[in-house]
């Protein structure tokens, strides 16, 4: 059966001391209270070493947010896919839509970084979601369809084990607004569809598929009873233990 995940992606926050402080009190937390579900904290490459130290891996999976399209060399600034593993992650995010648009990540890119990610033996967290607009125009099937048709399709089954997909209306992060629960499992259901299409039913019914936009305490409930929501990738309610157990825990409602 396919795991129920809850993800943070704390994006560009907290230096160094707060992070090592949000991790010690997740893992405190989480040792007094198991969860229901596998939890993924994903920070900024620098916290990656120290927080690997912290947390119980058999609790909390630790992730980056991005990796490199490159394996190694002369590419000043960059982290690659094995520097991140060798900290002790055990996932990567790619395709965020905030890299996408701000960092003209393009399908091509994102296929290059996915295969060095399952190569360095991490796992993916892959992002796909549409804009407004191409929501009011209802291309959001054909966009996530044309996303993972260019990046993750190539992969063999075996291989596709590897990944979680992460469904992220782009009109929805970080905005308050999130997709109703039944708005989000119609196009989980159609994104579980083509990958049957592509990989068979099995693979289908294996994969995690988390919903991300705006996802809360508050709303997850509702979002993770629906048959095709696995879990949720969370950005701003990631970033106090409080607010990030409160979603770990609508697994347990
Ligand atoms: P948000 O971000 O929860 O702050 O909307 C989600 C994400 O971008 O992963």
């Amino acid at each position: 059966m396919r795991k129920k995940i809850v993800a943070g992606n704390w994006k560009m926050n907290k230096n160094l001391q707060e992070g090592v402080a949000l991790a010690t009190e997740l893992n405190e937390v989480l040792a007094a209270d198991k969860p229901n579900c596998d939890v993924v904290i994903c920070t900024p490459f620098i916290h990656l070493a120290t927080v690997s130290g912290i947390i119980n891996h058999e609790v909390i999976g630790l992730g980056a947010e991005n990796c490199a399209d490159k394996a190694s060399g002369a590419y000043t600034g960059e982290v690659s896919a094995e520097m991140v593993k060798s900290t002790g992650a055990e996932y990567v995010i790619l395709g965020h839509s905030e890299r996408r648009e701000y960092y003209n990540e393009t399908p091509a890119i994102l296929k290059e970084k996915v295969d060095l990610a399952l190569a360095n033996g991490l796992k993916v967290i892959f992002c796909i979601g549409e804009s407004l607009a191409q929501r009011e125009a209802n291309e959001q099937n054909a966009v996530v369809k044309a996303e993972l048709e260019g990046s993750v399709f190539h992969l063999t089954p075996e291989q596709f084990a590897n990944i979680v997909i992460a469904y992220e209306p782009i009109w929805a992060i970080g905005t308050g607004k999130t997709a109703t629960s039944d708005q989000a499992e119609e196009i989980h259901a159609y994104i579980r569809s083509i990958i049957a299409a592509q990989y068979g039913n099995e693979v289908a019914e294996n994969t995690s598929i988390l919903y991300g936009g705006s996802c809360k305490a508050s709303n997850a409930p509702e979002l993770f009873a629906k048959p095709d929501i696995d879990g949720g990738l969370i950005g701003g309610a990631s970033l106090k233990a409080p607010d990030f157990k409160g979603i770990i825990d609508a697994w347990k409602a």
